[in-house]
């Protein structure tokens, strides 16, 4: 990409989104086109047309999509048929009107639930997804093998990037949607608010995560659109894991809480995430540069930006 190329960030408003917004801006790409779900519905064709026949864009991050707090396993008619139109809909336009390169996301969960870790590129579809988000997982497979269809048939150039589990700015804190991290932020603060003596963890604590910096993720897909033009899918990761124990022990830490940390073993252990293998990635220059602290310290300034801090909630500067 040249500073001056036409960029267009769709799902500019979402966590992944956002960042690449953010990435593409502090690099000082300087024709990035937007528009929110309200200005622009990606599952209208017409409007999707329309769109690019008007903005021509040279580079497209498709980083929109019905995901957030839709529970997959509840509304899995919604999730498939808007995912799998989001997809139809930009990838036709992006090749109709000559998309130099497209960048498409998706996440660990479309990997089988049983695969090997770290989990390699080439175990896509040798299991079965997660149960619970299969809709999800099977819209963005199709999505990626629409990506290398549309290569093979029309010469297109639309790459596929695979995303260790996301936090940082512009993941949900609100109790019903929140995951793990901001959902332990959140627990942390309020008993550190509360002058709480313990607080109560779910689990035995053993259970893993991967878990990446969406920055991070945003830096991979800008290096990935100057650098990579393969059909095969990439994995984006930190390359490490924790287990919940370390991950509740750091956020203690960073938040301040001083009381104790109880895990309660006859609750259910949080679902382990997929260690993602990003040695094809890391193999091309690229590795994730925001050590799990640092990025936890930040998430966490976040949280406090978005109305949580309190006289008590001091600044971690
Ligand atoms: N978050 C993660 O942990 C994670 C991990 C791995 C991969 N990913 C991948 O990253 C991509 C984006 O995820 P995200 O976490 O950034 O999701 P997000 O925060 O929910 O953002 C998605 C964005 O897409 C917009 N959108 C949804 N449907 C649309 C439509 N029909 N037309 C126009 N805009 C629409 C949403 O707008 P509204 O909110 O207004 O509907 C929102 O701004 C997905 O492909 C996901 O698989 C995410």
């Amino acid at each position: 990409m040249e500073r001056e190329s036409r960029i267009y960030v769709a799902g500019h408003q979402g966590m992944v989104g956002s960042a690449i917004l953010r990435c593409l801006e502090t690099a000082g790409f300087e024709d990035i086109s937007t528009r929110s779900h309200g200005e622009l519905d990606l599952t209208d064709s017409r409007a999707v047309e329309e769109f690019f026949a008007s903005e021509r864009p040279e580079y497209v991050f498709l980083a929109a999509s019905k995901v957030g707090s839709v529970p997959t396993s509840t509304y899995p008619a919604t999730v498939l048929r808007e995912n799998l139109a989001v997809e139809l809909n930009v990838l036709e336009a992006a090749y109709r009107y000559g998309v130099r390169r497209l960048l498409f996301l998706a996440g660990s969960y479309i990997y089988p639930r049983s695969a090997p870790q770290p989990v390699k590129e080439e175990y896509l579809l040798t299991g079965k997804p997660e149960a619970d988000s299969e809709a999800y997982a099977i819209a963005r497979i199709a999505g990626i093998k629409l990506c290398q269809a549309y290569n093979r048939q029309y010469g297109t150039n639309f790459i596929s990037a695979v995303s260790a589990y996301l936090y940082g700015p512009g993941s949900g804190f609100e109790p019903e949607s929140s995951y793990l991290l901001p959902a332990l932020i959140r627990e942390f603060h309020g008993a550190k608010e509360g002058r709480r003596e313990h607080i109560v963890v779910w689990g035995t604590g053993s259970s893993r995560r991967e878990l990446l910096h969406v920055d991070d993720l945003a830096d991979a897909c800008v290096y990935l659109m100057d650098n990579y033009s393969g059909e095969e899918i990439v994995n984006v990761g930190s390359g490490r894991d924790v287990s919940v124990e370390e991950l509740a022990r750091m956020i203690g830490e960073v938040v301040g809480y001083e009381g104790d940390i109880v895990f309660d073993a006859s609750r259910p252990d949080a679902i382990p995430s997929m260690l993602l293998d990003a040695s094809k990635l890391n193999n091309m220059g690229w590795r994730a540069r925001i050590p799990l602290r640092e990025g936890i310290e930040r998430a966490y300034e976040w949280f406090l930006d978005q109305g949580n801090r309190s006289e008590s909630a001091s600044s971690l500067r």
